[in-house]
């Protein structure tokens, strides 16, 4: 995060805060997020697509006091899940600012956001058009609704991150004509307002050419039904997925370079097209939330495995961070509890869990003289990694803490054995 330094005893400090304090009042593990890191990089998002609506991928991270950042920032809430939309609800979030995402939304989830009056449901198959036309109507109201168009990007992320292909459950094809067909299918029965088309090629993307490609055929696709049905949808949303650096070998664009090219490719395919130039919207989470938070572990087992790596055991593991085994990702991990003269070796940071494949970080150079009671911070760590936890080996979920201005706020309590017990009703 931004607001993170080394303290004169060679500790880290986030907002004024030292790590060694947060550990002693919050135990580890525990999530640190630096609130005003969260709140610039929404502001970045801001001011970088001054007219575009942000929508803050909720699936990221998501929790009362992080919606109410958002909405104070300005920014819109993308949810995709009756879970998500319960918590954004429950924290205020005006329902006209959020979308409505997934594949496969049942109709009591469909009931819910309409009855909310959401302010946009991206539809993701014929099956749920029918469902939510049959809802529209029994309620006698309006919803609105994107079209996920699968537009064929091959986004160079990792596989099951990628959204665009052709060959997935999301979205309906371009290429096969299901996309133009289910905008025909809405336009024609007119019981729900088509607002615009959405698409989402992949997560963690640098190259910002994909974007290119799908606004461009997004956009070709407008004309096309702008020709066949004379009308023109006023929006587009070109999803999430902008890359973060998680190591320092990471180099992603700036949000202020990927606006620019994202507008010139619009702009002038829209004038190519002889369309009006519709309201643009995005949703990117981990560039906003990944960077602001940082995982706080305690060190437990340092052992040397012959002269190979030394495993350095934390009091977490795969049920904090399971992007490691799950993708493959990279992470950097430091010494945050002290300075140290000692020689650099080569660590692997692991868990507790009960499987070899339980990495935090695979390789790093953490001082020789590592040892119990230190802790190592993960920085990256705000996205996908709270929101992906689980209780492996009936590991409780740690709490994630809200710092700013030297104050330390617990906005996500610890989970607890009593937690876990309560719901072993056997
Ligand atoms: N919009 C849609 C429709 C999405 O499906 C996603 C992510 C986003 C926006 C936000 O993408 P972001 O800006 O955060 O990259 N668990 C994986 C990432 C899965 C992303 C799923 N959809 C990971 O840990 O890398």
């Amino acid at each position: 995060p931004r607001n993170v330094r080394r303290g004169a005893d060679g500790s880290l400090a986030v907002a004024g805060l030292s790590v060694r304090d947060l550990a002693a009042q919050f135990g580890t593990p525990v999530y640190v997020l630096d609130e005003d890191d969260l709140r610039s990089r929404c502001r970045d998002f801001r001011t970088a697509f001054p007219d575009v609506d942000v929508y803050y991928a909720g699936k990221a991270f998501l929790c009362r006091a992080v919606v109410r950042m958002i909405d104070e920032e300005g920014l819109h809430l993308d949810v995709c899940s009756g879970g998500e939309l319960a918590v954004a609800l429950a924290a205020g979030m005006p329902a006209e600012r959020i979308g409505f995402h997934g594949n496969n939304k049942s109709l009591a989830e469909l009931t819910r956001a309409v009855d909310a009056g959401v302010g946009r449901i991206i539809v993701d198959s014929f099956a749920e058009i029918d469902r939510l036309t049959a809802l529209a109507r029994e309620r006698g109201v309006r919803p609105r609704v994107l079209v996920r168009v699968t537009v064929g990007v091959e986004a160079h992320t990792h596989e099951f991150i990628a959204t665009a292909h052709e060959d997935q459950k999301f979205g309906f094809s371009l290429a096969g004509g299901a996309a133009a067909a289910a905008a025909f299918k809405i336009l024609d029965e007119d019981v729900l307002e088509l607002r615009g088309l959405h698409s989402h090629i992949g997560s963690q993307i640098f190259d910002a050419s994909g974007f290119e490609v799908s606004a461009r055929r997004v956009l070709a696709l407008q004309a096309q039904i702008r020709d066949a049905r004379g009308v023109e949808l006023p929006e587009l949303d070109l999803g999430g997925g902008f890359g973060i650096a998680y190591t320092t070998q990471d180099d992603p664009a700036a949000p202020h370079d990927l606006a620019k090219r994202l507008r010139k490719i619009v702009d002038s395919e829209c004038e190519a097209e002889r369309l009006a130039v519709p309201q643009l919207s995005i949703e990117p989470g981990r560039a906003i939330v990944g960077p602001a938070m940082f995982t706080l572990y305690d060190v437990g087992t340092v052992k040397d495995v012959d002269g190979i790596r030394t495993y350095v055991s934390v009091d977490g593991g795969m049920s904090d961070n399971i992007r490691t085994a799950l993708y493959d990702a990279s992470y950097s991990a430091t010494l945050a509890s002290r300075a140290s003269a000692a020689e650099p070796m080569l660590a692997r940071v692991v868990g507790k869990h009960c499987e070899s494949g339980d990495i935090v970080v695979k390789d790093e150079f953490l001082p020789a003289d590592v040892q119990p009671g230190d802790l190592v911070a993960v920085p990256g760590t705000g996205a996908y990694c709270r929101s992906m936890a689980s209780n492996y080996n009936h590991v409780p979920r740690p709490p994630v803490v809200a710092v700013r201005d030297g104050q330390a706020r617990l906005i996500v309590r610890r989970e607890t054995e009593e937690d876990l017990l309560a719901l072993d009703v056997g």
